[in-house]
């Protein structure tokens, strides 16, 4: 596996392709993105990860600096999974000026949800995949790059900005992986205490409470559910942002009268001083 820190080395290192197949990461590996590299290596003719924690999608007062770096292991276990190009560049490479020029996604989809708990989120996300597309794929007549569903909605954003911005990317979006105990992985799950790991279970398990209730009632009955859902999660000591049964379309509530369509359970809650993400579609 290359290991390359900066664009003109990555673009070298990618001259003799026509396909790639990209993961892109902010390092800090788990199964999860070990999946989505094996699922995208046979769809490109290269496979691609990237390793950059991108400042510009996290809050004053979120973890930026204590985002766990970790590129030895990180590099290692890419190598296992057959990645073929390790793209690592310094903060410098990928903004040399300070990035002013920012992807704006449409705020139907941006403003609501992770984008209203964390305001910025997918203007710093956007931005950073559309700069890491432009160094992976230039000059390619197409390719592949593979998100988890369990960021449900950056999945739905980035797709809806390669279908506005035609861009010749097809994406694949993997099955979120979970522990035995059905938690989601996440790079965020190492911040928790062994108490914490404990519990933090409890919000899958809450998920899949609220998609149950859902499926046996009607869209007028989901404000209450989704209620008694966060209070549930609340008296164990949770700090709920939101658990909530959108539809899959476009991640709005569903309207009572209209036909039933496919729905996903999305929730956010903070254990201690982890934010932890999760979503199940029913
Ligand atoms: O999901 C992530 O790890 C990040 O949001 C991404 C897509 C790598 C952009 O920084």
């Amino acid at each position: 596996m290359h290991i390359v820190h900066t664009i003109a080395d990555l673009r070298d290192a990618l001259s003799r392709f026509r396909r790639p197949a990209f993961v892109p990461t902010m390092g800090n590996l788990h199964d999860g993105h070990i999946a989505l590299v094996r699922q995208a290596r046979p769809l490109g003719d290269v496979t691609v990860s990237s390793i950059f924690v991108n400042r510009l999608q996290f809050a004053p007062h979120e973890d930026f600096d204590s985002y766990p770096r970790t590129l030895d292991t990180d590099a290692e276990r890419l190598k296992a999974a057959g990645c073929n190009v390790l793209f690592a560049p310094r903060e410098q490479e990928l903004y040399p000026q300070p990035q002013t020029y920012r992807v704006h996604p449409a705020s139907d989809l941006s403003d609501i949800l992770e984008g209203h708990f964390r305001p910025g989120f997918f203007i710093g996300v956007s931005t950073v995949v559309l700069k890491l597309f432009s160094c992976v794929y230039a000059g390619m007549p197409s390719g592949i790059a593979a998100f988890g569903k369990k960021d449900y909605q950056q999945v739905m954003v980035v797709r809806r900005m390669v279908q506005q911005f035609a861009l010749p990317i097809e994406i694949l979006a993997g099955e979120t992986q979970r522990a035995p105990d059905g938690l989601a992985l996440s790079s965020r799950n190492g911040y928790l205490s062994p108490a914490e790991r404990e519990e933090a279970v409890q919000l899958s398990i809450a998920l899949r409470t609220l998609g149950h209730a859902a499926l046996a009632s009607t869209p007028g009955d989901l404000p209450a559910l989704e209620a008694t859902a966060m209070q549930g999660l609340a008296r164990r000591g949770w700090k709920p942002d939101y658990l909530t049964v959108r539809r899959r379309s476009d991640l709005l509530s569903p309207q009572v009268g209209h036909p039933p369509e496919p729905l996903v359970v999305l929730g956010a809650a903070k254990l201690g001083n982890t934010r932890l993400i999760d979503n199940l579609e029913i």
